[in-house]
C-alpha cells in the first residue's frame, strides 16, 4: 500500500488545506504527518521543541514519515522540514511527490503569526525566507509534479494536482 499522492512544500504552502479537497475528490482520507507525531509524543509539535529539541522532533519526524508511507492508502502531507532528512528523499524515490510552490508573501500570509509553529516564533517573514531559499532544492529534488500555488484558489491546485496523476 502506498500513498496516492504525497504533498511536500514550506509552511504555508498549503499542503493541509489542499490534502483536504484532494482527499475527498478521491475518496481517500488525508493522513499529515505532523498528526501523527503529535499522537505519538502526546504533546503538540511546540512542546516537544521545548521539551526534546529539533533533533528530537526530526527523529519522530523521519519515523512517522516511514511509517505512513509504507502503510498510508490516500494522500499524504509531509510537515515543511521532513525533506531535510536523506534518508526521507531516498524514501520518496517512487512516490507521487507533489510540491506545493510558493512566494514569501503568500507564505507569509498564510502562516499569520506563526501559531503552533515553532520555527516561526520569532520574525516569521525572514525565517520563512531563509527556509524556502534553504529548502526550495530539496522539494524540487523529491518532486515529481510541481505546482505553483501563490494567488490560487485551493480548488484550482488540487484540480491540478488531480490532472497530473
Ligand atoms: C516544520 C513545519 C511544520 C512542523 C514543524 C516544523 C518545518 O509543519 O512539522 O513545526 O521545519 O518547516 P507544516 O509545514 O505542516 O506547518
Amino acid at each position: 500500500m502506498k500513498p496516492v499522492v504525497v504533498l511536500v512544500g514550506v509552511m504555508g504552502a498549503g499542503k493541509s488545506t489542499v490534502g483536504q479537497v484532494l482527499a475527498q475528490r478521491l475518496e481517500k482520507p488525508l493522513r499529515d504527518t505532523d498528526e501523527d507525531i503529535v499522537a505519538t509524543a502526546g504533546k503538540p509539535i511546540s512542546d516537544i521543541f521545548v521539551d526534546d529539541g529539533e533533533d528530537h522532533f526530526r527523529s519522530l519526524e523521519r519515523a512517522a514519515v516511514k511509517a505512513a508511507l509504507e502503510t498510508h492508502d490516500g494522500v499524504l502531507a509531509l510537515g515543511g522540514g521532513a525533506i531535510l532528512a536523506p534518508e526521507t528523499r531516498e524514501l520518496l524515490k517512487g512516490h507521487r511527490v507533489a510540491y506545493l510552490e510558493v512566494g514569501l508573501a503568500d507564505a507569509v500570509s498564510r502562516v499569520g503569526l506563526g501559531a503552533g509553529r515553532p520555527l516561526l516564533a520569532i520574525n516569521p517573514r525572514a525565517t520563512l525566507k531563509h527556509l524556502l531559499d534553504l529548502r526550495r532544492p530539496l522539494y524540487e529534488e523529491v518532486a515529481t509534479i510541481v505546482v505553483p500555488t501563490s494567488g490560487r484558489a485551493t480548488d484550482d491546485i488540487a484540480a491540478e494536482i488531480l490532472h497530473q496523476l
